[in-house]
């Protein structure tokens, strides 16, 4: 059976010195039996978020890292600097895709970095407006997920065993709107179809789904009650201890339900 996840994007929010309170205050509000649940701070409050959840059974996730293992590359983040501090990582989120021009292989060549370095990869596909307004999303999607998974096959290690995809539908990020419960779901089936594609259908059934863009406790029920939803990846409503409290309440629901059936 697939882990019910619920993760906190935080972006580019929070200080070293406001990261600790703030995680600890979603560690207590989400105290919840049966879900897994991961913060994303940016890497500069992982250490204070690490030592503010220590003992809480929150894990602790990065944003981005390298796509290769080290050099001459000013500022940026490898996959083995991260090792021992986080246990997650999130890659290809569409505003890396839009602001550093991230492509699929790029997000499976990360991937292929996190593998090595033992650290669980949190992969984001997701379509644009225009896009979903062609009926072109579900293709889309598909042809992102190929690709990165098709640059990960060909390194010759096979598929990682942990790997999480995130569908966020990039219209729905920030602004309010989310896609409606059924949408997300078809993206659900439609990622895996292309997942067993690469990877075989008994992999495709254990790869985690989330839905990400603008999901709070009042929208989250929509899209853990489909089955083919596996939990949320949260931005804004990740850093309100209460939106978070309401989220890991009714991803428990869900978690006890699915483990009932
Ligand atoms: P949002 O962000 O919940 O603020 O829409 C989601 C994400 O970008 O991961």
């Amino acid at each position: 059976m697939r882990p019910v996840i619920i993760t906190a994007n935080w972006k580019m929010n929070t200080t070293p010195a406001d990261a600790g309170p703030l995680a600890a205050d979603i560690a207590k509000a989400t105290d919840v039996a049966g879900i897994t649940r991961i913060i994303c701070p940016p890497y500069t409050n992982i250490s204070a978020v690490s030592d503010a959840v220590e003992g809480t059974g929150v894990l602790v996730g990065a944003q981005n890292v390298h796509a290769e293992p080290k050099g001459a590359y000013t500022g940026e983040v490898s996959a083995d600097m991260l090792k021992g501090l986080v246990s997650w990582c999130i890659i290809g989120h569409s505003e890396r895709r839009r602001d550093q021009f991230e492509s699929d292989e790029l997000v499976g060549q990360k991937t292929i970095r996190l593998v090595e370095a033992g650290i669980s990869p949190m992969m984001c596909c997701g379509e644009q407006l225009e896009e979903r307004e062609a009926g072109s999303a579900v293709a889309t999607v598909q042809a992102q997920v190929k690709a990165s998974l098709e640059t990960i096959m060909a390194a010759g290690n096979g598929l990682p065993a942990d790997l999480v995809i995130a569908y966020e539908p990039v219209w729905a990020i920030g602004t309010g709107k989310t896609a409606t419960g059924a949408d997300a779901a078809e993206m659900a089936d439609a990622i895996r179809a292309t997942i067993a594609d690469v990877g075989g259908a008994d992999y495709a059934e254990s790869v985690p789904v989330l839905y990400g863009g603008s999901v709070t406790a009042d929208s989250f029920a929509e899209f853990i009650n489909e089955p083919s939803i596996d939990g949320a990846l949260i931005g804004g409503a990740g850093l309100k201890p209460d939106q978070m409290a309401g989220i890991a309440a009714t991803a428990a629901e869900a978690a006890a339900a699915r483990a009932n059936s």
